[in-house]
Parts: C-alpha cells; structure tokens; sequence
C-alpha cells in the first residue's frame, strides 16, 4: 500500500456516455501502462448498471485494440448472490458487455463462485483465487493495478452497505455480507483489499447520485464514515468520473 496521501481528481461530463467513454481511455491506459512494467495487470470490475456503457465501450475500437488483454486478470469487486445466468449478476453483465467479446484468456476471468449455496464457503474460494493469483504469502495483501467502484445513494460500494459488520473486516480479502433486497445475498471484497488498490475509478452517474457525491467530494465527516468514504480516504489515487446531473451540487463544474 502506497504512504502516499490519496489524491482525488474529479472530472465531470456531459452525460453517461461520455462518463463512459473517458472511463473507457483511463482503464485502457491503466492496463497498457501497467503491462508495459510488469507484464500484468489485474482489475477488479464495478457491479451495478453505470459501467454497462464502459464494458460495451472496451470491446469495441479504438479501446478493444489497444488493451493487452492476454495480460489482463479480470476480477470483480462484488456479485450477488444469484446464478451467474441472472439479469442481475454482475458477472453476467460484464460477460455480456466484453468479456465474450475480447481475446481475454478464460482462466484469468475469476468470477466470485456463488453456485455455492453457503455465501461464507463462496467468500473464501474467492480469497483462495486472490492469494493464488497475486501469489500472497499468509497475511498478505492483493495490491489491484485498478479498481472500478460505482456509488450507491446511501454511501454503499461494491457490496458495503452502511452499518455492514463487513467494514469493520481487517483480516479478511472477500466476505459474505447482506446487502438490500431482491438480492440480500452478497460477496465483497473488503476495505483492506479495496483501500491497498493502486487507482480507483469511481462511476457516478444520475441526479439521484447528487447528493452523496456532493458528501463524499467535499470530504463531510459523516460521508468519511460510509463504506465508501472508508475506501476513498485510503486510496492511492481517486479519479472520479461523475455526470453533469450527480454533479449538480458540485463546485467548480469542468465539463469533461
Ligand atoms: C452492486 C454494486 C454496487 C453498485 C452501486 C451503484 O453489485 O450493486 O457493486 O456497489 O456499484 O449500487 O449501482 P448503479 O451503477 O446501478 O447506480
């Protein structure tokens, strides 16, 4: 984990497709840049609806030709509970949108195994895949190369929902939480994994998103305390991407 403070860099767009595509030029980037020194890169994918428009954005030119993607290890930062078959699983979203679509190798997709009914058996398969992957000594740490989070009203990331007992996890890499319904059911990694990434890119996109980005970019004490602002204020580097109507009650407005 960097001793560096976090730095916080927020640019604002149009709308969610041009949210979506300097999204599209910063992971490409990130990836490039990362295998260009280490041969590697390895990416935890956002959940949710906001990055749909980026995943479908990265299999297509000019961003599907220039990502190295037999370098690229592809994790997720959360999935619900469902078969992975289902509208709402987040990893059928991103197969859907890139994945079938882009000469990724197979076996560095690692989708979060919930076929497994028990959550807690689910949650440490994926640690399992994480330690094997990052090849961590015991008590070590996965450092991801890039982090997408979206941001939900309430101040959750990933699958953090406030008053979570999952944020208080300090040992552990991925955990089964609840979350809210349909899909209570959840696996996430943990504060520790997500604060050690090296970038997060934040998506935030929708009115409804105002003012919890307002909370978390002017750094309001009660907003350090949500999931996300627990992530944001350890983070290495923060580039947030927010629209124009999540961005309304934001200060010094530069469109993007
Ligand atoms: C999930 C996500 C969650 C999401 C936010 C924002 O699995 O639900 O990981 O953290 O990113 O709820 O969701 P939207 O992008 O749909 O607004």
């Amino acid at each position: 984990m960097s001793g560096r403070a976090p730095s916080h860099h927020v640019r604002v767009c149009r709308d969610l497709d041009a949210l979506s595509r300097a999204a599209a030029e910063r992971v490409t980037q990130v990836i490039r840049r990362q295998v260009r020194a280490r041969r590697t890169c390895r990416i935890a994918l956002a959940g949710g609806s906001t990055p749909e428009r980026l995943y479908e954005l990265l299999a297509r030119e000019p961003y599907r030709s220039r990502i190295p993607w037999k370098s690229l290890q592809v994790f997720w930062t959360d999935e619900r509970c469902v078969p992975r078959g289902h509208p709402s699983s987040n990893y059928r979203l991103a197969e859907d949108t890139l994945l079938t679509r882009v000469p990724i190798l197979r076996n560095h997709i690692h989708r979060i195994p919930v076929e497994h009914k028990d959550p807690a058996r689910v949650a440490r398969r994926y640690e399992q895949a994480l330690r094997r992957v990052f090849r961590l000594r015991r008590g070590g740490w996965p450092v991801f190369d890039l982090v997408l989070l979206g941001l939900g009203a309430d101040g959750h990331t990933a699958s953090l929902f406030p008053q979570s007992p999952a944020l208080a996890e300090t040992t552990r890499l991925a955990v089964a939480t609840r979350g809210p319904l349909p899909h209570r059911s959840r696996i996430t990694l943990t504060i520790p994994v997500l604060k050690r990434a090296n970038e997060v890119l934040w998506l935030v996109a929708g009115a409804r998103k105002a003012g919890i980005a307002q909370a978390m970019l002017s750094n309001r004490p009660r907003a350090r305390q949500l999931p996300a602002g627990l992530v944001l204020a350890k983070s290495a580097t923060n580039l947030w991407l927010v629209d124009r109507a999540a961005a309304r009650c934001l200060p010094h407005r530069v469109t993007f």
